[in-house]
């Protein structure tokens, strides 16, 4: 291998998220990547345009912990996880989540090789917004609990060990490359962009729970991605919010469909059947900014119109210029 050539392993590669961090990887100069998946919610249509080496495997396959440990990868970024956050199965999210991480993370301190990995605003269940670190750590679910499990591993390890461990606490995230999450599982857990917009074009009333007034902080994956990438140059460990910042309603999100897709339509606004449901996210950026020194560029509108663009033109996989 040439000396100046980076060598990134990227775990859930096939999946939304992965697949925009692997294209936008390859598109780096002197950088290989190699993705790892177990395709058990991915899409290997994700990974149709991208030229990396491919392995199907669990996360924590123990000849790639081997790998790791022997120093064969510059950087770890890893974002393989149970997605769906309505699984209630405690010791299979936990397993899968929160095990494979900490094994991951052992691999990762032997080599010093920097782990960048994948968490979730669901850490925050329904806590007051706006969101902080260190603030309403209080998860309502088992996939929230798994997250945050995984934070606090991590910084056992950040605070003795000298490599560096980023975890990013994504917020509600939209785009392209996200198509099979509305194929493959029963439970549709692509965006509400990306369902309302299937529903917009297949002739249908968007359906909203009552009365679209639920504020989340929706981020596009572009912004996801940059994140993601600033995170291979942050000069420390630490944990940090990747959203936009700025908390917009259900009605908002219908709004910018109805003007990117150029339709009139009406919603049709339903009861909300969840027990448990996060009423207002919002992320607090002030130690994304220090740790990373990014910020995210993409308003709702702005991104709705980039995804819909894409959308119209049959895109799939994750964004071109990623
Ligand atoms: N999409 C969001 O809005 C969002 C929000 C918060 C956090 N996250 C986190 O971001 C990461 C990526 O999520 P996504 O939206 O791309 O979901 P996704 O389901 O599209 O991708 C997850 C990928 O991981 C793979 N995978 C699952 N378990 C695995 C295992 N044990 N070994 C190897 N591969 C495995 C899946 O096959 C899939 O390709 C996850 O860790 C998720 O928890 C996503």
């Amino acid at each position: 291998m040439n000396p100046q050539q980076d060598r990134i392993l990227v775990t859930g590669g096939a999946g939304f998220i992965g697949a925009n961090i692997t294209a936008a990887l390859l598109a780096r100069p002197n950088t290989d990547v190699v993705v790892v998946d177990d395709f058990s919610s991915g899409d290997w249509r994700n990974l149709r345009p991208l030229d990396c080496e491919l392995r199907a495997a669990d996360c924590d396959d123990a000849q790639l912990l081997d790998e790791i440990a022997a120093g064969r990868f510059s950087a770890v970024f890893h974002e393989a996880a149970i997605t769906d956050t309505t699984v209630m199965d405690q010791r299979r999210m936990v397993e899968v989540n929160t095990n494979a991480f900490a094994k991951l993370l052992a691999a990762t301190a032997a080599s010093r090789t920097r782990l960048i990995y994948a968490s979730s605003a669901g850490v925050y269940g329904n806590s007051p917004a706006p969101n902080a670190i260190g603030k309403g750590e209080e998860p309502e679910n088992i996939y929230g609990f798994s997250k945050l499990a995984m934070d606090r591993i991590a910084a056992r390890w950040y605070r003795r060990h000298p490599s560096v461990i980023i975890g990013l606490r994504y917020f509600n995230v939209y785009g392209p490359g996200e198509r099979h999450k509305n194929e493959r599982s029963g439970n549709k857990t692509a965006s509400m962009m990306l369902q309302l917009y299937e529903q917009i074009r297949a002739g249908k009333r968007p359906r909203l729970f009552k009365y679209g007034e639920q504020r989340r902080d929706f981020v596009y994956i572009r912004d996801v991605v940059a994140a993601n990438l600033a995170a291979l140059t942050a000069p420390r460990s630490g944990v940090c919010n990747v959203g936009s910042g700025r908390a917009r309603c259900f009605n908002d999100v219908i709004d910018a469909l109805r003007g990117s897709m150029g339709v009139e339509v009406e919603v049709e606004y339903f009861d909300n059947p969840f027990d448990f449901y996060q009423n207002h996210t919002e992320a607090d950026l002030r130690d994304s900014r220090q740790l990373l020194d990014w910020q995210p560029r993409w308003e709702l509108e702005a991104g709705v119109a980039d995804y819909v663009k894409l959308l119209d033109a049959g895109h799939r996989g994750p964004c071109p210029q990623c």
